[in-house]
């Protein structure tokens, strides 16, 4: 697994790229936000669909760019083209799609669950191309370019297209690459993570309540506590252990809090947590 937070990708394919953004819903939209903030792409770069016609006018001036409900005209005019829809959708959609694709248009799909394997063969039934396919789990952090996306590649993918993808995904935090194996895995730890730790932090600031904070202190206390526990371990590199022991003075106060957590199977719960959200998204991709 590697972390492309520092691989810079050639300006020129950037500045080159059209892309389609296939159903700007929440996550499209947080994307393609990104990609014109970050000015990774400019407005004449990019051109969006959803499926209601009164949506796509709204969000065309919202945004400043073309938005259709026509998806065969958007990837006409494109060579990267984003996959948004829902994952029961994704198959159809491509299968309309197939008279515009061809091994120049790079597909890059976030649909939960959709494998690489089930995008190319919709896009090539009947007359097999080489379709080149990315698939991406980002997660909902991304909307404040706190995100990470795990990117993985079809059969047909350059390592061009591939740093492509990450720069693209860049614009909404980090991104890691990883083998497709490992994407239902990663859909249980972080796509579905950031309700795990909402639920942590909720019951921490439960706690501070419970000992006699006000709750607006305790909910600030508890967030702050969660990123700067985050910021340690991504910016020191250390071992979550080490940074634990740390805090954890013999006899002390911490480890009295450890004992009721390790009593209350807290390690326990979120593996089994991340295990069946992992597991789930497995089942979802067979359909
Ligand atoms: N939300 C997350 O946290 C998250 C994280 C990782 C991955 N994802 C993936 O992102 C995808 C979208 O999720 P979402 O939460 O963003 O859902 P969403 O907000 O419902 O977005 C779906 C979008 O697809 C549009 N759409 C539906 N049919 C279409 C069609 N035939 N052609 C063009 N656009 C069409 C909808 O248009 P209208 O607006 O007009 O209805 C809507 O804008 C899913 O596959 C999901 O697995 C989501």
């Amino acid at each position: 697994m590697t972390d492309t937070k520092t691989s810079v990708p050639s300006p020129l394919n950037l500045s080159r790229a059209r892309v389609a953004v296939l159903g700007a819903g929440k996550m499209g939209g947080i994307l393609l936000q990104a990609f014109l903030k970050e000015n990774i792409l400019r407005p004449d770069q990019l051109v969006a669909t959803v499926a209601h016609p009164d949506r796509a006018l709204a969000l065309s001036a919202q945004w400043g760019i073309e938005v259709t409900t026509d998806n065969l005209a958007a990837v006409r005019q494109s060579n990267v083209v984003l996959l948004g829809v829902k994952p029961f959708q994704i198959t159809d959609l491509i299968e309309t799609l197939r008279p515009e694709l061809d091994a120049s248009k790079l597909l890059i799909s976030f649909a939960a669950s959709v494998r690489t394997s089930a995008i190319e063969a919709a896009a090539a039934l009947d007359a097999p191309k080489p379709i080149p396919v990315i698939r991406a789990m980002p997660n909902t952090p991304s909307m404040l370019g706190a995100g990470i996306t795990a990117l993985c590649s079809g059969s047909n993918v350059t390592p061009a297209q591939l740093q492509l993808a990450n720069a693209l995904f860049e614009a909404v935090g980090r991104t890691v690459t990883v083998d497709e194996k490992h994407m239902d895995a990663v859909t249980g730890l972080s796509a579905s993570g950031p309700a795990f730790i909402y639920i942590i932090l909720e019951s921490l600031a439960e706690a501070g309540v419970k000992v006699g904070l006000p709750r607006d202190i305790a909910t600030l206390l508890a967030a702050q506590t969660t990123l700067g526990s985050a910021r340690m371990v991504l910016d020191t590199g250390y071992h979550p252990a080490l940074l634990k022991d740390a805090v954890t003075t013999p006899a002390g106060c911490t480890i009295d809090g450890i004992l009721e957590l390790e009593e209350g199977g807290l390690r326990v719960t979120l593996i089994k947590a991340v295990m069946r959200a992992a597991q789930r998204a497995k089942e979802l991709a067979c359909g």
